[in-house]
């Protein structure tokens, strides 16, 4: 059956290495009949969380209306969401994280997902990415209503931008996108 998948690209480089791992990853799922897209965070205004919960009195809306409220309605249309970002000192970048805080809103209400990580770090390990991963895993556990962790796919190596376009490491990806 044809899904909707979302990418949430959340590296400032837009033809940076995660860019282009989840771009392919979005080639792969398109070859296979699925329908793609992809929002570069750092194209929208995206506010911190004020963490005023307001939102738990009225679950599924923000307070704040700026450009989350057309990313709540794209993941909340999907059913596939990747959520793409380098290692920024072990974790996500401030740009894809101020965008997950902001997603408190609608975690009551947010169900039938399957998310991805894509990630690329400078470390030749994965093992660097832990906390990264760590968090990933949390963060979806956060969604109870039958959302799951679909796989992660960290290119290791990376850093001048583009340096990905020399490995393996998008054919990995397109293939991840190809079995979704
Ligand atoms: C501010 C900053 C922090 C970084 N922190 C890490 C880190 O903790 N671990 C790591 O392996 N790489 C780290 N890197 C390297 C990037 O994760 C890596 O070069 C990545 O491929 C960049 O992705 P992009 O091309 O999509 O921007 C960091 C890079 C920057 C700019």
């Amino acid at each position: 059956m044809a899904k909707q998948v979302l990418i949430l690209e959340g590296s400032m480089r837009t033809k940076g290495n995660t860019a282009l791992l989840a771009e392919s990853f979005g080639r792969g799922a398109e070859a296979a009949g699925h329908t793609v897209t992809e929002l570069f965070l750092n194209q929208l205004q995206i506010h911190d969380c004020l963490g005023c919960a307001a939102c738990r009195s009225h679950p599924g809306t923000c307070v704040q209306k700026d450009d989350m409220t057309s990313v709540f309605q794209a993941m909340m249309e999907a059913d596939v969401i990747v959520l793409a970002s380098p290692v920024y000192f072990y974790t996500w970048t401030s740009l894809i994280k101020r965008t997950l805080d902001r997603t408190f809103a609608i975690e009551p209400v947010l169900s039938n997902k399957t998310f991805y990580l894509i990630s690329t770090c400078a470390a030749d390990q994965e093992s660097y990415a832990k906390t990264m991963k760590d968090s990933y895993e949390q963060y979806v556990g956060c969604f109870e209503q039958n959302c799951r962790s679909g796989g992660i796919l960290i290119g290791c190596n990376m850093r001048t931008a583009g340096e990905i376009e020399h490995t393996d490491d998008l054919q990995q990806a397109y293939q991840m996108g190809m079995q979704l």
